[in-house]
């Protein structure tokens, strides 16, 4: 526990976001995914000692918790359960957000915000959240930005690595046998995740068989796709991702945009290529051949209309 008559420092938190590899939507129908973190973007949060009350400035926002915007009542309510834990005062400090993740786009922007908070508080007490306390504090802000949230954003930015997540099951790392070098790229479409949700269901009760079948196939995709990062077989796993891609597609959760950027990435070499998160929008990921093919990749993917790409670099894993 820590000394509850210890003034609070300056600290800084940091968590990057996210992106789906591969079994989102068919992760809702408890099929696996695997998620993996963007180091490319991320929230940096300061926790700033004062002698006021706790104050906050994120988004257009600057003033005390206890008067932020519905947007970010999550994060107050994550901000105080954490001064609770750490039987800290809520006061004395202002908790200022720099973000660099783009909203609404799929890349993880709420729970990044909610696990660089929990982290710039503890750090503030001199101390570093466990990874349970760390996920069960980002659960009371995703909680208010989703209301059921699966946990996989939070797993995912928490374990700064990639991860195995499944349902009711324990969260595993995933092994990655040789570097892959991956590009996102944005569509500059909003995704609409509960449009896209429930457009799953609709399939699965207008054509139940076919539904099921496709949300199986993506488990089954999953499964390959972890076989091929571990074995440091890039062709595997770009073979996993073009047939998701498929399944996505017919179960009516791709869109132009996403598919328009799929067929650039092919064609300008890439290995695999699918839409990441809800879809309908949001962004796309392209496993590019090799280091040197990432950047030109990304161009690629810029000409054929991404308004923004970013590389994500999965090292070898040790283990
Ligand atoms: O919110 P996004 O774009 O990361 O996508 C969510 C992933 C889904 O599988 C579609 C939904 C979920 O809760 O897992």
């Amino acid at each position: 526990m820590p000394d509850v008559r210890a003034l609070p420092r300056p600290a800084v938190g940091r968590a990057p976001g996210k992106v789906i590899l591969i079994g989102e939507h068919a992760v809702v129908h408890g099929e696996p995914a695997i998620a993996l973190p963007l180091e490319a973007v991320g929230v940096t949060v300061h926790a700033e000692p004062t002698d006021g009350p706790l104050t906050m400035a994120c988004l257009d926002f600057e003033g005390p918790l206890d008067s932020a915007p519905d947007a970010l009542r999550g994060l107050a309510a994550a901000a105080k359960e954490a001064l609770t834990r750490l039987s800290a005062p809520t006061a004395g400090l202002h908790l200022r957000f720099a973000a660099d993740v783009p909203t609404g786009r799929g890349l993880g922007s709420s729970a990044t915000a909610a696990v660089a908070l929990v982290r710039a508080l503890y750090a503030a007490y001199g101390q570093e959240p466990d990874m349970p306390t760390l996920l069960a504090l980002a659960d009371v802000a995703e909680r208010h930005a989703h209301g059921t949230p699966s946990g996989l954003d939070a797993a995912a930015v928490a374990a700064g690595a990639p991860i195995w997540f499944q349902r009711g099951e324990a969260i595993a790392p995933v092994a990655v046998g040789k570097p892959f070098y991956f590009v996102v790229a944005d569509t500059g479409e909003p995704r609409d995740t509960k449009a896209a949700v429930s457009a799953v269901h609709q399939h699965l009760a207008d054509a139940p068989e076919a539904a099921k079948d496709a949300i199986e196939r993506l488990g089954t995709a999953a499964g390959i796709a972890r076989r091929g990062l571990d074995e440091g077989a890039p062709a595997v796993v770009g073979g996993a991702m073009l047939m998701a891609q498929d399944d996505l597609e017919s179960l009516g959760v791709s869109a132009p945009s996403l598919e328009k950027l799929v067929v650039a990435a092919m064609e300008a070499g890439a290995e695999g290529a699918k839409l990441t998160g809800a879809g309908r929008g949001g962004c796309m990921i392209a496993l590019a051949r090799s280091a040197a093919e990432q950047a030109a990749l990304a161009e690629a993917l810029e000409a054929a209309g991404a308004t923004r790409t970013w590389p994500l670099t999965l090292e070898r894993t040790s283990s």
